[in-house]
């Protein structure tokens, strides 16, 4: 386009007009969004401010990403040190200084003897990259016919075809097949409507015995890895029960067979560790994480993964020829330096400690208006990953039918209100950033209130 007829000079407030939202692609539907666009122009703390000046509650750290707040001095500083020092490396040749100093930290703080890091943009890169490297793994030791990846319908593992695939989110995967061969999918833990109509602890777990039964009728030599969020997210906060990742970690170990947890929103410091390895005591072959690692400020994510693994990367050029997985921005200096500041401001400020102090007083607030309300039937998740999940009777768990989808009610309502959440017909969630306080958490939980009382007026 010709520089004359640039419209370099559009203001913040035309930005909502349809004739320049023509131009770009967001995740909802268009034509519904540009009915009333959504456009943030601001954010301090734990503050959004859109381009029209209206003020909202961030009480999902945009999208589990914001870990350290918005507008958080201490990153920003570090990134504009290293955009004054090295803002770009040659990533076919080697890597840079901060990249290395991540990475040893990153080997530091991870559970167990995770300690080898790949870096990426985003977390559909590094489940990706998971997935190449268990089937890179096998070959290397000697089971070059282990390639399946087992992973459980109703998560969500990134958007790129490997990680697609691997996902079992029917709205997002139909319409993308056919999709890659070579991924199994197994029922989730979702303990509150058992896909096995069993109730805990009579169950005898068999959401995860299963998956033993399937790497079996698999065939465990065709068998690489089994993937699953330690809290699955897109299924409705799905917290699986104590002995749930336990018995996967013994399977995974009997069939040789590796471990992975997606840790992309779980990961640094979410659930009141740094990883939810901790949280739940099981450390798995692989983690992936992303999204809170950075704070936000600049696209970083990582594949973490045990010494023994990595170590079989290290032999001579001879018998392999390393890991072969690789993107232009891996390990940026920039993203990397962000990824430092992050990890030192969630360490020196002890925001794990704030994650379960906080994540405790959301979830009391949640309690309330379960109480109160008498329509949310359960409250799943850990520390600040909480969500709920509405239902028309709390005896029978009979949900609302579609027509009223009462989470999206609310959700929206929350949004008129000034809060930001993550909604969905049937369930909501909360997950803000590991810095918030009391009476942020406080006036997150009023303005929730307030919207599920309207919405209960509304279909009354
Ligand atoms: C659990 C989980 N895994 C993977 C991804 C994919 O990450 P990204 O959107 O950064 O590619 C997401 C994104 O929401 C996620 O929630």
């Amino acid at each position: 386009m010709a520089t004359a007829t640039v419209r370099d000079l559009i203001s913040a407030a035309q930005t909502t007009e349809e004739e320049f939202l023509r131009h770009i692609f967001v995740r909802d539907q268009m034509h519904e969004w540009s009915k009333d666009p959504f456009i943030m122009a601001k954010a301090d703390g734990v503050i959004y401010w859109d381009v029209s000046g209206k003020r909202y509650l961030d009480a999902l750290s945009g999208i589990y990403v914001v870990s350290v707040g918005h507008n958080n001095r201490r990153v920003i500083e570090a990134i504009r040190k290293q955009l004054d020092t090295l803002h770009f490396s040659p990533p076919m040749h080697g890597t840079n200084p901060v990249a290395v100093q991540l990475a040893n930290l990153i080997a530091e703080v991870a559970p167990g003897d995770l300690s080898a890091v790949k870096f990426q943009c985003g977390g559909s890169e590094v489940t990706e990259a998971a997935i190449k490297l268990a089937r890179q793994y096998h070959k290397l030791t000697g089971n070059p016919g282990k390639y399946k990846v087992i992973s459980r319908y109703q998560s969500w593992h990134g958007s790129t075809m490997g990680s697609l695939s691997a996902s079992g989110l029917k709205s997002r995967k139909t319409v993308n097949e056919p999709l890659a061969p070579g991924f199994v999918h197994v029922f989730p833990p979702t303990c509150y409507r058992c896909p096995f109509g069993k109730t805990y602890s009579e169950c005898a777990i068999t959401c995860a015995t299963l998956v033993g039964d399937v790497i079996e009728m698999e065939d465990a030599a065709t068998v690489a890895a089994v993937m699953v969020e330690p809290i699955g997210h897109t299924g409705g906060i799905i917290d699986p029960p104590e002995e749930y990742l336990p018995i996967l970690r013994e399977l995974c170990d009997r069939h040789d067979v590796l471990l992975i947890f997606d840790e992309i929103i779980t990961g640094i410091g979410r659930t009141g560790q740094m990883f939810a390895a901790e949280t739940f005591g099981v450390t798995p072959d692989v983690i992936c994480t992303g999204k809170g690692m950075s704070g936000g400020f600049v696209p970083l994510s990582a594949m973490i993964c045990r010494e023994s693994i990595a170590d079989t990367f290290w032999g001579p050029i001879s018998e392999n020829p390393g890991f072969v997985e690789g993107h232009t921005f891996e390990g940026n200096p920039i993203s990397c330096a962000a990824g430092i500041a992050v990890l030192h401001e969630i360490l020196e400020r002890d925001l794990c400690a704030n994650a379960r102090a906080q994540g405790a007083r959301l979830r009391s607030g949640f309690e309330r208006l379960a109480k109160k309300y008498g329509v949310i039937g359960d409250i799943r998740g850990k520390g600040l990953f909480l969500g709920m999940e509405f239902v028309k009777n709390l005896k029978t768990k009979e949900r609302f039918p579609a027509e009223v989808s009462f989470g999206i009610q609310v959700g929206k309502r929350a949004l008129a209100n000034g809060l930001l959440c993550r909604f969905d017909p049937h369930w909501l969630a909360f997950g803000p950033a590991l810095i918030v306080t009391a009476e942020q958490i406080d006036e997150m939980v009023a303005v929730l209130d307030r919207s599920i009382g309207e919405v209960m007026e509304r279909i009354r």
